[in-house]
């Protein structure tokens, strides 16, 4: 392997890894995955399933917020062998982020942070988990909403995630509603007033999606291709903040390594991971139609070709290539559509 060849995680090796503190961890399930068989991802057939909506956080009425809270719960009390539970979800984060596979055909580990693969390696781990959830409810329109903390109505904390299935004793607790989120958090508070707060987040959220994101790699991240001569570590505007910020701005600062949102090896343990990570989602789409680019945001082969495996709602061990992730109508969700007030906020 060379330089520019796309990536795959070796499953056969699946091994103990490292926090972000180099603490010893292991997130590999029981059964080998390398025992399952491996199928090729298939576009859902939309005729029949429906399009999912992905709505705003703070726009949920009861029912919707009830619905989730219900299918998390189901979710959470199966056995923790189970592909469907919410601790091997919650697993399959840590085995492709803190290096639990080595690449195919080399001993460098594989990991999807850092890079280009950040985007749709997350967009494909929430696009099988959704549906996992709605299977779960019996609810093929089941859709994840997001926390849209780019928006003033949503810079604080979800307040339903705070409760039932949802709600995680891991987090910050001088971060809950109705705290105004740091967008650009660093640990070491600076302390703002709300109004104040806002509108720092709003100018940070023009930097980071227009004016320090005008080309691909800036806004993706660098180009990570396989073995030790591809490897790079340069995360595109969004990743580094708010994405990495916000994780650590609600992990809990009583914990080592502000678990579990602020540490990669547990970041999805807690529910908020996923409307989180929906809004990065988000993100990715609103980018890209500022652009007004119709071609795809990379056209090489190592981007295009470099696959994840998951399980689907079905049971099924899938293997799925970025470049089936790249067209969200096709996978058969869309966002509800929502102000983009940090339009506005040129600094
Ligand atoms: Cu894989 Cu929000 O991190």
């Amino acid at each position: 392997y060379g330089v520019g060849y796309p990536l795959a995680a070796n499953l056969s090796a699946c091994h103990p890894s490292f926090t972000d503190a180099n603490r010893p961890t292991n997130c590999c399930p029981l059964r080998r995955d390398a025992d399952q068989r491996v199928i090729d991802f298939e576009l859902p057939k939309l005729v029949q399933s429906p399009l999912r909506v992905r709505r705003a956080a703070h726009l949920l009425n009861n029912e919707y917020i009830a619905k989730y809270q219900r299918a998390v719960a189901i979710m959470k009390s199966l056995p923790s062998d189970h592909p469907h539970s919410f601790f091997r979800q919650a697993n399959n984060h840590c085995l492709y982020c803190t290096g639990s596979y080595d690449q195919v055909n080399s001993s460098f580990l594989f990991k999807i942070h850092r890079s280009w693969l950040f985007f749709p390696w997350h967009r494909a781990f929430l696009f099988f988990h959704e549906r996992i959830l709605g299977k779960l409810i019996g609810d093929d329109t089941f859709a994840l909403p997001y926390w849209n903390w780019d928006n003033p109505d949503g810079m604080v904390m979800p307040e339903f995630v705070n409760e039932g299935a949802l709600n995680n004793e891991q987090r910050d607790y001088t971060h809950l509603p109705s705290n105004v989120a740091d967008l650009n958090y660093h640990v070491g508070e600076i302390r703002r007033q709300p109004e104040q707060q806002v509108a720092v987040n709003l100018a940070f959220m023009y930097h980071q999606m227009v004016s320090g994101a005008k080309k691909p790699d800036l806004f993706l991240g660098c180009k990570l291709t396989a073995g030790p001569e591809g490897a790079c570590n340069g995360p595109g505007t969004i990743e580094g903040a708010p994405h990495n910020t916000l994780h650590t701005w609600v992990g809990s600062g009583l914990n080592p390594e502000r678990e579990n949102m602020g540490a990669f090896y547990s970041a999805a343990r807690d529910p908020i991971f996923y409307p989180h990570h929906a809004n990065i989602d988000r993100l990715w789409e609103v980018w890209r139609k500022l652009r007004e680019s119709a071609v795809p945001d990379f056209t090489e082969s190592a981007w295009l070709d470099s696959s994840f495996t998951f399980y689907d709602e079905n049971l099924r061990f899938v293997r799925i290539k970025v470049r089936d992730c790249l067209d969200i109508a096709k996978l058969g969700y869309a966002y509800q559509n929502i102000d983009l007030p940090w339009l506005q906020a040129r600094p």
